[in-house]
């Protein structure tokens, strides 16, 4: 079993490349690693045609108004929606979608007044099908990896990739294959991959640890990985981005502000803004600041302790499970596009990361704690001056309030932060449930006692 590759029946031969990101080789077919057969580093998706012909602007973002008319699966799809920037299939029928994307743009007005940016929005990709952005990157790599004939797929996972795979892998008829954590992903996603059929392996490691020894499975098994170092997954994640602008309608951020742990998505962001920038969709670009928590900090020292030149690892720990990472594959690329679009990098600390996520629930969305991130950082980003009160800014919130309910109870039953002064910061914003006998009267008083 070779990998997918652009002679891959069904896979359209002159429409994509894949690039090394470090010596620029481009080659035709990647290995099961997807790393660059001269310099190991990873590979990215490149479409050298629009070298000699550019898609046109006016017609890509009128082909894109009007595919939201039609009925078809394709279209249907917030993702292949925006497929003349995806690499394409000849069969446009072979795509496996949930109907992912489509995802709100919200206004956040109660934490616009809190931070005093009152353009303040969240893009809320926890609404996708199985409750986070993995669903846009999925349905691509996932396509791509039945294309190329594989039965198994595989991915290590803090949560959120694992829910995505085993869905999109029962949906094309593939077995999933999910390596996590013991322990150290919420139990909300450790069902989803339940649910849906996978073999669920908790491995006595971290996530770390988990993709390592997947690296060494697939060069050993006809297993195609669909992590994000699978470039078919950024792929998909970049219609993030341009289902953004489309919702702005045109009108271009000044800042976006996205989670860190692995860097994916940060890298597949940065990417859809630079090609819609090269494809004159946009004329100038956000910057895309990256947030992490304080204990899974590595790409905040990567740049500043080493200049962004090698990676600083890290011991991860953070009850922000999803992006409980220390060696975050993708760093390489979140640097890139840091640098190229003028971006900051900001880690929180737990308390912060709770008080953000009790606030944004407070406007009645809720998001789970690692998508948190961005408005605790986003705090420090205005204190520092760097975002600035009369700017736009969207937070791209990654996953859903109901992936990590243990976080929530805990949090507003005062159990998290062991009843210490630093609970005290957020005690307004706790409501923990109450328990009463079953009387009219005891419902009547607690009302008055909130009135
Ligand atoms: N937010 C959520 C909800 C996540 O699940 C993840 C990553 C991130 C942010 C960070 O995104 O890794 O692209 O920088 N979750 C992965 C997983 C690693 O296995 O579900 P990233």
């Amino acid at each position: 079993m070779s990998s997918v590759s652009t002679s891959t029946p069904g896979v359209r031969q002159e429409n994509f490349r894949f690039r090394c990101i470090a010596c620029g080789d481009l080659s035709d077919a990647a290995s099961q690693d997807f790393r660059c057969g001269r310099c190991g580093d990873l590979l990215e998706i490149a479409y050298p045609t629009w070298n000699e012909k550019k898609p046109d602007a006016a017609m890509l973002k009128s082909a894109w108004q009007k595919r939201r008319l039609s009925s078809s699966a394709v279209d249907l799809s917030g993702v292949w929606r925006y497929r003349d920037l995806l690499p394409a299939l000849d069969d446009e029928q072979q795509v496996i979608t949930l109907r992912e994307g489509n995802t709100p743009l919200y206004e956040l007005p109660r934490c616009a007044r809190i931070t005093g940016v009152p353009h303040l929005f969240a893009k809320h990709q926890g609404m996708n099908p199985t409750g986070s952005f993995k669903d846009a990157g999925m349905t691509v790599a996932a396509t791509f990896a039945r294309r190329a004939g594989f039965r198994w797929v595989a991915c290590a996972s803090t949560g959120n990739t694992s829910a995505s795979m085993a869905a999109y892998a029962a949906r094309g008829g593939m077995r999933g294959l999910v390596l996590v954590p013991e322990g150290k992903i919420s139990w909300s996603k450790l069902s989803q991959a339940l649910d849906c059929g996978a073999v669920t392996c908790q491995l006595r490691t971290d996530f770390d640890g988990c993709l390592k020894l997947l690296q060494e499975l697939v060069r050993q098994a006809p297993v195609y990985q669909l992590n994000s170092i699978n470039p078919f997954r950024l792929e998909g994640q970049k219609t993030l981005a341009i289902e953004l602008l489309e919702q702005l309608d045109w009108q271009v951020p000044d800042h976006v502000i996205v989670p860190g742990g692995n860097l994916g998505n940060s890298s597949a962001i940065g990417k859809a803004l630079l090609e819609m920038r090269e494809l004159e969709l946009i004329s100038r670009l956000p910057k895309l600041s990256v947030i992490q928590a304080e204990g899974a900090n590595a790409l905040v020292r990567t740049l500043r302790e080493a200049g962004g030149k090698r990676l600083i690892s890290v011991p991860a720990e953070t009850r922000a499970t999803a992006i409980r990472i220390g060696n975050p594959a993708s760093w390489k690329k979140a640097a890139h596009v840091l640098e190229a679009t003028g971006g900051a990098c900001e880690q929180v600390t737990e308390l912060e990361i709770a008080h953000a996520k009790a606030e944004i629930g407070a406007e009645g969305i809720g998001c789970e704690p690692a998508s948190a991130v961005t408005l605790a950082g986003m705090k420090k980003l205005v204190k520092q001056g760097f975002v600035k009160p009369d700017e736009t800014v969207v937070l791209v919130l990654t996953g859903n309030l109901l992936k990590d309910p243990d976080f929530t109870i805990d949090f507003h039953r005062g159990e998290m932060f062991g009843g210490g002064p630093e609970s005290g910061a957020v005690d307004s914003l706790r409501h923990p449930p109450i328990v009463l006998d079953a009387s009219l009267d005891a419902v009547m008083r607690t009302l008055e006692r909130f009135n």
